[in-house]
């Protein structure tokens, strides 16, 4: 046991107060994950943050290319490789937000991920997709959707949607509700 006398942290006591909401979802091919991707995109807004967490080939890329594709962007959305932000922007500038597309695989730790000033880039005008979060997430701000993607064979896919805080609540609730239907509600 440790020596937890009951005092919390100023940041333990904001987690403790924040509403959070859980789903599952299930993806059985590249198709539905940018199908998905493109739904999820109609429903964010600008200032939006995103975690994508899962290993190789989970879909990570594949999602973030259906957000693209929502907001009107035409350029090809590839994993980030050398560069450690991607910004794109919709051809037709009315069409959609600024997306910042951030991989942070290649990051040792925290202390790297603070000194990139990542916390620049979100809730600007412009929606922030993080794949690879895991350095990071004590940068960025604690209201977020986190989508933790799992393999279920070949093709099959599991998200579990964490939304934490009231804005990803509701969005959690609309995705579940417009975009996937057969979406069982978490815990
Ligand atoms: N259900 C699925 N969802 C997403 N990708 C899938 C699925 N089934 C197969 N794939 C394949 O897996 C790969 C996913 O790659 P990618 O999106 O780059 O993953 P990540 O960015 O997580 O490493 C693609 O080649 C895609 O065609
Ligand atoms: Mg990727």
């Amino acid at each position: 046991m440790s020596e937890d006398r009951g005092e919390r942290s100023p940041l333990d006591r904001e987690r403790a107060a924040q509403p959070v909401a859980t789903a599952q979802v299930l993806s059985t091919s590249a198709g539905e994950t940018r199908r998905l991707g493109r739904c999820l995109g109609a429903l964010l807004r600008p200032g939006d943050l995103l975690f994508l967490v899962g290993p190789f080939g989970a879909g990570k890329t594949t999602l973030t290319q259906g957000i693209a594709q929502a907001f009107g962007i035409r350029e090809s959305v590839t994993s980030p490789s050398f560069t450690l932000v991607n910004e794109y922007r919709a051809a037709d500038r009315r069409r959609g937000p600024v997306l910042y597309h951030i991989d942070l695989f290649r990051i040792g730790g925290a202390a790297e991920a603070f000194d990139l000033g990542l916390e620049e880039y979100v809730g600007r005008a412009a929606v922030c997709v993080v794949e690879w979060p895991e350095p990071a997430t004590d940068i960025f701000p604690g209201d977020r959707l986190e989508i933790k993607m799992a393999y279920l064979g070949d093709t099959g896919r599991t998200w579990q949607l964490i939304g934490r805080g009231t804005r990803y609540v509701e969005l959690v609730r609309q995705f579940a509700e417009q975009c996937a239907p057969m979406t069982m509600d978490g815990k």
